[in-house]
């Protein structure tokens, strides 16, 4: 097969190296991929939003499948655009909408009765609404615009009246058009897990290995929150009881929801949860694979995954399995110093060669005069698996101290915080 692949991110570098382990490949193409995706891809210089190039690519490049890995192509109607012309992984416009407005998310939950925060959804017409609203609720006050902002549009504010004023900016255009209408929620008190199925739009699905994302820049979940940092997967306090019941409350509901609403949804589910004293609850959907939980996911997927995407863009995915490996994987993201503030771009890296054993995936990297250097704040991950997460964790921070540029930054914490579930 011919294999399309959509990003250039960290997400998409680990689905480029385990989609080209594939036997079923012919050639894999990434639009427009990054310096390390060019390790398994032919990189082709579109932009993700350019939907007239994509879909010239898959008709010159003869693509039997396209894989999309961001959100907003999606939101966009990028697979309503070339679904006529081949296979694509990853939703039309109208199951987008999972992530692509808040408001249609909970009142998806709401019809499906699927475990989420209490909430209600206003406008500037209905500010006064708003604020009576956040009467019956009690701190911390969740605020999040209704469209997508690049995982800004949340606000948590523990004072009433700084949140009355939070939501007037919202409204004003603080995010945008996002926040003309924002869902204000009910704050829930727990940890949080990823979840992830691949599905077909026919019911058929399976449910890939679960991961923790670290959002903070620092140590201890403290500072400010960034794109995410690190992940490990398994989660230990994911386990078969709590699993069983985000599958039966949450999982398939959602599945069922959509497929009674008429939604052709082939592609990832991922399932923002918050596990409040044992039980899961959806803090958010997304229609696509999370960062940088992606990258210890793909590690402990021992089946083909390019077959399982074919057969989710076929609608052909019931009764089919998934291998997981029982091992521990633990990333490590090597970040630009300064961010999630002001960093320098165009730094040389060095000393990538001299990983062994661990998985390197570059996120914000670029080749500038033969040479590779940094070109965002979360630059590379280092991705390991072991026994534990302990010893999957030390193998990532052994590996990442050999790869070197200017003020490079990384958490030495990854997963520690699990260690009282195991
Ligand atoms: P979201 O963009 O919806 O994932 O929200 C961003 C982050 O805000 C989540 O990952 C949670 O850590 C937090 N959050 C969102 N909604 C709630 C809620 N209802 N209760 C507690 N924390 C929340
Ligand atoms: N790691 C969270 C996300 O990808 O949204």
């Amino acid at each position: 097969m011919n294999v399309l692949l959509i990003g250039s991110g960290g997400r998409e570098s680990a689905l480029a190296w385990k989609i080209s382990q594939s036997p079923l490949l012919e050639k894999l193409y990434a639009a427009p991929g990054n310096p390390g995706i060019a390790n398994f891809a032919e990189n082709l210089n579109i932009k993700v939003s350019d939907f007239d190039g994509i879909s010239a690519a898959v008709k010159e490049k003869k693509i039997d499948l396209v894989v999309v890995g961001p959100e907003i192509p999606l939101i966009d109607g990028l697979a309503d655009r070339l679904s006529a012309q081949t296979l694509v992984v990853g939703p039309k416009k109208d199951g987008a909408q999972l992530e692509g407005s808040k408001d249609f998310a909970k009142r998806f939950m709401e019809r499906y009765k699927i475990p989420t925060a209490k909430y209600k959804t206003f406008n500037k017409e209905t500010y006064n609404d708003a604020v009576e609203f956040m009467k019956t609720l009690s701190a911390p006050y969740v605020l999040k615009a209704d469209g997508p902002a690049a995982g800004k549009g949340v606000i948590i504010e523990n004072d009433f009246k700084t949140a009355c004023q939070e939501l007037q900016e919202m409204f004003g255009g603080k995010f945008g058009a996002a926040s003309s209408e924002v869902v204000i929620e009910e704050f829930l008190s727990g940890i949080e897990v990823s979840v992830f199925v691949l599905t077909d739009g026919k019911g058929g699905y399976v449910t890939l290995p679960e991961a923790k994302d670290y959002k903070r820049i620092g140590e201890n979940d403290e500072g400010l929150n960034t794109g995410g940092m690190g992940s490990v997967s398994p989660v230990p306090f994911a386990n078969q009881e709590f699993m069983a019941k985000v599958q039966e409350r949450i999982v398939k509901p959602t599945i069922e929801g959509l497929i009674s609403e008429k939604i052709d949804y082939k592609g990832f589910i991922f399932f923002g949860l918050i596990n409040v004293k044992g039980d899961p609850y959806v803090i958010e959907y997304n229609v696509r694979m999370g960062d940088p939980e992606t990258e210890s996911v793909m590690l402990r997927i021992d089946s083909d995954l390019l077959e399982l995407l074919k057969y989710a863009a076929e609608g052909n995915l019931k009764g089919k399995e998934i291998k997981i490996s029982s091992q521990t994987a633990a990333t490590v993201v090597l970040a630009s110093g300064g961010y999630p503030g002001d960093y320098k771009k165009g730094l040389e890296i060095t000393g990538i060669e001299n990983v062994s054993g661990s998985t390197v995936f570059h996120a914000g990297t670029k080749i500038k005069d033969g040479k590779l250097v940094t070109d965002g704040g979360r630059v590379l991950t280092v991705s390991s698996l072991g026994n534990d997460i302990n010893s999957a964790l030390e193998k990532s921070l052994s590996e990442i101290k050999k790869i070197n540029f200017e003020n490079a930054y990384f958490r030495r914490d990854i997963g520690k915080d699990l260690l009282k579930y195991v």
